[in-house]
């Protein structure tokens, strides 16, 4: 096996503007959905009171640090940054007709920055947030008109940032809506599946025609998916395991199939039917959705287990997304399973679906950080962790898998988003901040900093 990774292998990190920049109402900025969720994404909707605490309202300053972040992370040799636009600081409630010039150009100075150092742009149009203004008085993805916001939205900083950003990806782990209703399509948690299909067909529709915008207005960038990989295994060879694992794991192939594919795949006629949902899907929006992505992206933290066995899922209920427990594999200290042959195999499985490239653009430990008496810190976990999951990606390339690039997931310490904790680090680089918001917000590197800096300049071939 060759050791090194192809040449023109893109090697970075990813964050999300609601998770880092803070300056949550800084510069015309609206109030997103992410705004009202101190508690993460799974956490009670509030109503932000002057004066209250949330701790991603300065996250880690990101909005006005950046230049020594990105500092660091050319240090470290990163070829790609993935970051999100957050849609409220172009259209603060989302429904205006010009955009916020103040917040195009911090964006434009965001990208302008990297480009000092050669690091490309992977951009999200929305993380897990979207203007609270369009659910407030159209109701979300629920609406129609939603659409067409966001069309607007996407033509804006195309448009504007043609030059300079050559990746985009339209939504995050579209396909998490069916487990957060609100982060994901901003639908009350309560909502039923009719209602939560509906807006994602809208969500899906969106996607397609940000595809046709892309393509129209920066022909050379390429615009992809992205999904939460979430690849289950069945619990045992029983037969009735591996179909429920079959169709549980269509429950977010759906999503990839539609972007990928241009049109619903046939399985979900019997999904709907069997569980009484109608969709109202205008000839237009199958014209739309035959625009379909160049890549296909995905995160990639861990995998589980299916089962028909009820007993079983009776105690998996409250995980996230209900899996059992693999016996196989260890898990995180936050319950997630590692897998790294995990990605080898999702890599492939997609690649055989849809002959497309593949981005990885999240993956990661998510592990509390000990700072020793003389400041270091000697993140082994996290290298081993990593290692061993892009020794899986060089095999799935050997595979014949066309894999892009891979961006870990918060190469610098962030706000998670599940829980909006602090502790819960994935960096190769320290923040001083603490889950109450206290700290001096230095930046220090970890031991895995310069564990990067080397498996890139390496190309690879240091992983063991
Ligand atoms: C993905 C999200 O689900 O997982 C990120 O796209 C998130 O926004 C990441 O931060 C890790 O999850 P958590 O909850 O550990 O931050």
């Amino acid at each position: 096996m060759t050791a090194r990774f192809p040449h023109d292998f893109l090697w970075g990190g990813a964050v999300a503007a609601n998770q880092v920049e803070g300056a949550w109402q800084k510069d015309g900025k609206g109030i997103s959905t992410s705004d009202l969720q101190p508690q993460g994404i799974f956490g009670e909707r509030v109503e932000r009171q002057s004066g209250d605490f949330g701790i991603k309202d300065v996250a880690i300053d990101f909005y006005h640090r950046y230049p020594e972040d990105i500092k660091l992370f050319a240090e470290m040799g990163f070829t790609v940054l993935r970051t999100s636009i957050a849609w409220t600081r172009i259209f603060p409630n989302g429904d205006e007709s010009q955009p916020n010039e103040a917040g195009l150009a911090f964006y434009d100075r965001l990208f302008d920055e990297m480009a000092k150092y050669n690091i490309k742009p992977l951009v999200t149009l929305s993380h897990y947030e979207m203007p609270y203004g369009l659910i407030k008085t159209y109701g979300g993805w629920g609406s129609r008109q939603t659409i067409d916001f966001f069309e607007r939205y996407a033509r804006t900083v195309f448009a504007r940032y043609k030059d300079k950003v050559q990746h985009w990806l339209t939504f995050n782990e579209i396909n998490m809506s069916l487990h957060a209703p609100f982060t994901g399509v901003g639908l009350p948690e309560d909502s039923n599946e009719q209602a939560i299909y509906q807006a994602i067909h809208h969500q899906l529709v969106a996607s397609a025609r940000a595809v046709k915008a892309c393509h129209e207005i920066c022909p050379d960038a390429k615009i992809g998916n992205m999904l939460l990989g979430a690849m289950l295994y069945p619990l045992t060879c029983q037969p009735a395991d591996v179909i429920e694992a079959m169709q549980q794991n269509r429950e977010w192939q759906f999503f990839g199939d539609v972007q990928v594919r241009g049109y619903y795949p046939s399985y979900m006629n019997r999904y709907f039917k069997d569980r009484g949902i109608t969709l109202e899907v205008s000839a237009q929006d199958k014209e739309d959705l035959k625009h379909t992505v160049d890549y296909i992206s995905f995160s990639y933290y861990m995998t589980g287990c299916v089962t028909t066995n009820e007993e079983l899922n009776q105690k998996a209920r409250g995980n996230i997304l209900n899996m059992v427990p693999n016996p196989h594999l260890a898990s995180s200290e936050w319950g997630w399973q590692i897998d790294p042959e995990g990605l080898r195999y999702i890599l492939n499985v997609l690649y055989d679906r849809y002959q497309k490239p593949l981005f990885i653009v999240e993956n990661g430990l998510g592990a509390r950080d000990t700072v020793e008496a003389d400041g270091s810190i000697n993140d082994d976990y996290r290298i081993s962790y990593l290692n061993d999951h892009l020794v899986q990606v060089r095999e799935a390339i050997e595979d014949g898998v066309e894999v892009w690039g891979y961006t870990c997931w918060g190469p610098i310490d962030l706000v998670s988003a599940s829980k909006a904790e602090f502790s819960k680090r994935y960096g190769f680089i320290h923040v001083d901040r603490d889950d109450s918001g206290n700290g001096t917000l230095a930046r220090t590197r970890k031991k895995s900093f310069f564990w990067y800096q080397d498996v890139i300049k390496t190309q690879g071939e240091s992983l063991k």
